[in-house]
């Protein structure tokens, strides 16, 4: 099947600036959330089990934004007004990033799209993809937080094609430590040194 492309996503973009991270940073952090073959596996069964459900996925985590104003402030103009083209410019690329997550290797290009990501939430580049005046950057402990609601929302979904308990477990331990993952290598911009 092929679709169209989604505007500002450059995950094959060959010109994407290679991650300053290594695959060093990245064993030590596989290690750390104890992220393992047995989890590759079950993301990428999760990958299928989520393929025709992304659509309920947003809306759940975008109404869990749009119901706190201290969270949609981020998809605002500085005077506190929502953006609509960029609330729906950014769920396109928010939808592939859970195909993404449970389906691309975590190689050196997977990195370069987590160094990306991790720019758009900071003032490098937040509002550059969609061209929008809005807050110049996305708080680290919100990025931190949000590890919770990313995750917990996320059962139901994987739990609805009738797998066995156990696999519905399998695939939500291995979201939970993607997820997880992704984020500390998120916050690699905004600690610096730190890091
Ligand atoms: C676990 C935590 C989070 C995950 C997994 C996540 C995921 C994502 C993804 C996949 C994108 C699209 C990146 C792209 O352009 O390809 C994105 C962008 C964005 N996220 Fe997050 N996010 C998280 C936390 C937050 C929080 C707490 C906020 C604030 C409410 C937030 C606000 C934004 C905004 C404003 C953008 C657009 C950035 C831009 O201008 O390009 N995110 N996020």
């Amino acid at each position: 099947m092929t679709h169209a492309p989604i505007p500002g996503y450059r995950y094959d973009d060959p010109h994407l600036p290679e991650s300053p991270v290594t695959a060093g940073d990245l064993e030590g952090l596989t290690a750390a959330t104890l992220f393992s073959d047995t989890d590759v596996a079950a993301l990428k069964l999760a990958g299928e089990v989520l393929a025709d459900q992304t659509e309920q996925i947003l809306d759940v985590w975008y109404g869990f934004v749009g119901s706190h104003p201290h969270l949609l402030a981020y998809f605002s103009t500085p005077e506190g007004v929502p953006v609509d083209a960029y609330l729906a410019g950014v769920r396109r690329r928010f939808g592939q990033w859970i195909t993404d997550t449970c389906t691309r290797p975590y190689d050196a290009r997977w990195l370069a799209q987590q160094e990306e990501i991790a720019l758009r939430h900071t003032s490098a580049k937040k509002n550059a993809t969609d061209g929008v005046r809005s807050v110049p950057h996305v708080p680290l402990r919100y990025l931190i937080a949000f590890i919770y609601p990313i995750t917990a929302t996320m059962r139901p979904f994987l739990a609805a094609k009738g797998h066995a308990e156990e696999e519905v477990e399998a695939m939500h331990q291995a979201w939970f430590k993607a997820v997880t993952l992704q984020v500390a290598l998120w916050a690699r911009p905004y600690a610096g040194a730190a890091w």
